[in-house]
C-alpha cells in the first residue's frame, strides 16, 4: 500500500533535492584559473620581468585591467602608460597580484548586467580593499592572504543568488548579511551563502586558512584554528558594508560597529573607522573605480 507523504515529509524532499541541485551548481563552477598563483611564484622567485611579461600578455582581459589601473588618477602619470612593462613595473608586485585576483575573480560574477551582479562584486572589491587598508594598519603580514579571502568571502552568494531568484522571486540583497541573514538562507534554500562558499573554495583548492574564512566569515568562532583570520575576514566584510554606497549618502544604519567584539578584538576604534572610510574614497578611488567596474 502506498502511503502519501505529510506536508513535512515532501518539505524534508524539496530541501533535500533543492540543496542537492545548489551544491552540484557550485561543484560545476570553473576552477580558478592558476595564472595568479603562477605570477606570485615567478615574482617570489624574482624571475625577470620579461617572463612575467610573457605570462600576463597571454590574457587579454588581464592585460587590459593592469593597462587601464596604471593609466587611472590613482598613479597620476603625465603621459599614458601604453606597454605592459611600463604598466606592470609601474603597479609593483602587490597591486599586479591584486589586478590579477581581482580580474580572475570577476569570471565568476557575471557579467554585471543586473544589480544584484553589480552590487556584490562592488561589495567584494570594497571588503578587498578595506582589508589592505586595514592590513597596514595593524601590520598584519598575510596581506595578500588576506586580500584573497576578503575578495572572495561572499563566492557563494554567486549560485545563491540565481536559486532564491527563480524560488524566492526576490534576491539575497533584501537578507541581511549576518547570522540572523544566514539563518533565513538556510530556511529558505536549505544551505547558506557561507557553506556553499566553502564547498567552492575547497574544490578550487585554495589554501584551508582562506576556504575556512569563506566558510565562516559571520560566525569566526567555528572557524577552529583559522579563528583569528577568519575574524579579521569578518571585521572587513562589516565595515566594507558599513560604509555609504555610491549616490547613498547615509552610512548603513542597520550595522553597528560598535556592538561586535572583532573591532575591540584587533584594537578597531570608531575614528579608525573613519579614516578607513576616507582612505578608501579618497587614496584608493582609482583603484576602486577600475577593480570595481565589472
Ligand atoms: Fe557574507
Ligand atoms: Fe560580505
Amino acid at each position: 500500500m502506498i502511503r502519501e507523504l505529510s506536508g513535512h515529509e515532501i518539505d524534508a524532499l524539496h530541501y533535500e533535492l533543492l540543496v542537492k541541485d545548489i551544491v552540484a551548481a557550485a561543484e560545476k563552477l570553473p576552477p580558478f584559473p592558476d595564472i595568479a598563483w603562477k605570477i606570485m611564484s615567478l615574482l617570489t622567485a624574482m624571475a625577470p620581468i620579461k617572463e612575467v611579461e610573457e605570462l600576463i600578455s597571454y590574457d587579454q582581459v588581464i592585460t587590459a585591467k593592469i593597462l587601464q589601473l596604471a593609466n587611472s588618477v590613482y598613479y597620476g602619470q603625465q603621459s599614458e602608460v601604453r606597454s605592459l612593462k611600463e604598466a606592470i613595473l609601474l603597479l609593483g608586485n602587490n597591486r599586479l597580484i591584486q589586478v590579477v585576483i581581482a580580474a580572475c575573480a570577476t569570471l565568476y560574477y557575471g557579467s554585471g548586467s543586473s544589480r544584484d551582479e553589480r552590487e556584490l562584486w562592488e561589495h567584494s572589491v570594497t571588503t578587498a580593499l578595506t582589508s589592505q587598508i586595514v592590513a597596514c594598519r595593524i601590520h598584519y603580514e598575510g596581506v595578500l592572504t588576506l586580500y584573497t579571502a576578503a575578495l572572495l568571502h561572499d563566492i557563494g552568494k554567486t549560485i545563491l543568488n540565481f536559486y532564491s531568484k527563480i524560488y524566492l522571486q526576490s534576491s539575497l540583497r533584501e537578507i541581511r548579511g549576518d547570522s540572523e541573514g544566514i539563518r533565513a538562507e538556510r530556511r529558505a534554500l536549505g544551505i547558506d551563502h557561507q557553506e556553499l562558499g566553502g564547498i567552492i573554495a575547497r574544490n578550487w583548492k585554495f589554501p584551508p586558512d582562506i576556504a575556512a574564512a569563506i566558510e565562516h566569515h559571520h560566525n569566526p568562532e567555528k572557524a577552529g584554528r583559522y579563528e583569528e583570520f577568519t575574524c579579521l575576514v569578518h571585521l572587513v566584510d562589516l565595515l566594507a558594508l558599513s560604509f555609504p554606497k555610491k549616490n547613498d549618502k547615509q552610512p548603513n544604519k542597520g550595522i553597528d560597529l560598535e556592538s561586535d567584539p572583532v573591532f575591540e578584538k584587533f584594537g578597531i576604534t570608531r575614528e579608525m573607522t573613519d579614516e578607513f572610510q576616507n582612505e578608501l574614497e579618497t587614496g584608493m578611488a582609482g583603484v576602486l573605480r577600475v577593480l570595481g567596474a565589472v
